[in-house]
């Protein structure tokens, strides 16, 4: 036998299979050689919520989740947080390469000039209940996009894929802003085209009446660095999404709404709001240990805690940590640090947490640094939508180049009922049944 395949034995029928190995793989297709008879369908695998299938094959980020490693086209995560800006880690994880001064230069400029909002799409934020939370408001304004550019549908056409990855990333920022003025009842502020993309950010968010906004260096790094830790995790709920609605050809700007739906969940990008919550739950440090308690008795989970992929650290969390010092030292030390230091602190030490490998993941510290810059929770998973639109285009537009991948689709085991002969209305028994449970 050789040494790239694996043989696999199937005992209902004393036939051995070969199936080669791909990259470390298998193909799941070749399960379907295994079969009883000519009739038989063959075997699929069964992977509730995709525990052990890869889906694709991607160049463009790298985790080892039990090292604690994360690359972006190869360059490990530290190094991009330390010397890059978020637009220059755009560049890098949409088209491959580091850019050089010229390109970044054109990249900027191009970004810049995509900023602002055809004013119908002011009109359409202005129809939201200023209560509406922003996650919401900010999937269906992105969705709305594409009323406004229907060439975008053209998604075979690689220049008109690459119009629309400028005009995401340029527009992502100001719709995250608009939503914040809309909630607050101020009026709107047009970008800054003279200022870098957290910058112009935070003038649109927090410009009064002072004619030029001048955003606090250390803060507008800050907002840059978790942008570029926030950019991609490969492929992850919402980056699952993008590429399964993206497999139906459906246009970017819906295809980014619906992975930033998938992203609005507590369980992934809602969990840094989620956090901040519990934080004020649990109130002050000498009730983390009962909440702790509280949580492994099986009620409810630690937010910000646990990884599908790390099982060692989050690297994110880390930079993180070191990113929130840099921010208290302008905006002094948020009091729910305290707090979480000593949830992080109990939980490490706690078997519960040590044996199933739960340790603080991005969404952990990320929350205290936005609220101590003065963001409210409800704001907290739009700043992580806005980097994150980088990664689902280069998945994105990963997928549409991929030879390999077609309309997402998956196989079902059926476990419903067999065929039933229909039953007339009079003859119909009341049953407790799905609808009134
Ligand atoms: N607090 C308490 N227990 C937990 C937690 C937690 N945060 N996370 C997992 N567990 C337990 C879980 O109950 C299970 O226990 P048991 O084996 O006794 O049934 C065990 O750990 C394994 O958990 P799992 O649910 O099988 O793990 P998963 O890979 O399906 O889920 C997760 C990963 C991130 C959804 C989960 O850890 C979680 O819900 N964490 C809290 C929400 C959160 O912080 N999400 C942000 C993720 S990072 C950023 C992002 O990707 O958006």
């Amino acid at each position: 036998m050789g040494e790239d395949v694996l043989r696999v034995l199937d005992e209902r029928t004393k036939s051995t299979f070969d199936m080669p190995f791909f990259k470390g793989a298998i193909r799941a297709m070749d399960l379907r050689k295994i079969k009883t008879d000519g009739t038989d369908f063959g075997v699929m695998s069964y992977d509730p919520a995709f525990l052990n299938t890869a889906s694709c094959q991607s160049a463009i980020t790298f985790i080892d989740g039990d090292r604690g490693i994360l690359r972006y086209r190869g360059y490990p995560i530290e190094d991009l947080a330390e010397n890059c800006t978020f637009l220059e880690v755009a560049w890098l994880l949409l088209f491959g390469e580091l850019p050089n001064e010229a390109d970044l230069a054109n990249w900027v400029h191009e970004i810049t000039h995509h900023t602002m909002l055809h004013e119908t799409t002011k009109k359409f934020l202005e129809g939201f209940s200023p209560d509406a939370h922003p996650m919401a408001m900010f999937i269906s304004t992105v969705a709305a996009l594409s009323t406004l550019y229907p060439e975008a549908r053209n998604v075979r056409d690689a220049a008109s894929r690459r119009l629309q990855i400028g005009r995401l990333i340029g527009k992502v920022p100001t719709i995250a802003a608009y939503t914040y003025r809309h909630s607050l009842g101020y009026p709107y502020v047009y970008p800054d085209n003279d200022l870098n993309y957290a910058e112009n950010f935070m003038n649109m968010l927090w410009r009064m009446v002072e004619p030029k906004y001048q955003a606090h260096p250390a803060l507008a790094r800050a907002l840059d660095v978790l942008f570029i830790l926030h950019a991609d995790h490969e492929q992850n709920c919402s980056t699952n999404v993008m590429r399964s609605v993206g497999s139906s050809e459906a246009d970017p700007y819906v295809s980014t709404a619906a992975a930033a739906a998938a992203l609005s969940g507590p369980l992934h990008g809602g969990a840094n709001e989620a956090v901040l919550k519990m934080l004020d739950e649990i109130g002050s440090k000498d009730r983390v240990r009962e909440y702790v308690d509280h949580v492994k008795a099986g009620h409810g989970k630690l937010m910000g805690f646990g990884h599908r992929v790390y099982k060692n650290y989050d690297p994110r969390a880390r930079i993180i940590k070191w990113t929130a010092d840099r921010v208290f030292e302008v905006t002094g030390r948020n009091p729910k640090l305290d707090i979480a230091l000593e949830l992080e602190r109990i939980a490490l030490e706690d078997e519960y947490f040590i044996q199933r490998k739960l340790y603080p993941n991005v969404d952990f510290y990320s929350g205290i640094i936005y609220q101590a810059m003065g963001f409210k929770p409800e704001m907290f998973t739009v700043l992580f939508a806005i980097p994150r639109t980088v990664g689902w285009l280069a998945q994105w537009q990963e997928l549409l180049e991929d030879p390999e991948q077609k309309i997402a689709r998956p196989r079902q085991i059926y476990v419903g009922h067999d065929e039933r002969r229909f039953v007339p209305m009079e003859k119909r028994v009341a049953k407790p049944s799905a609808a009134s449970r």
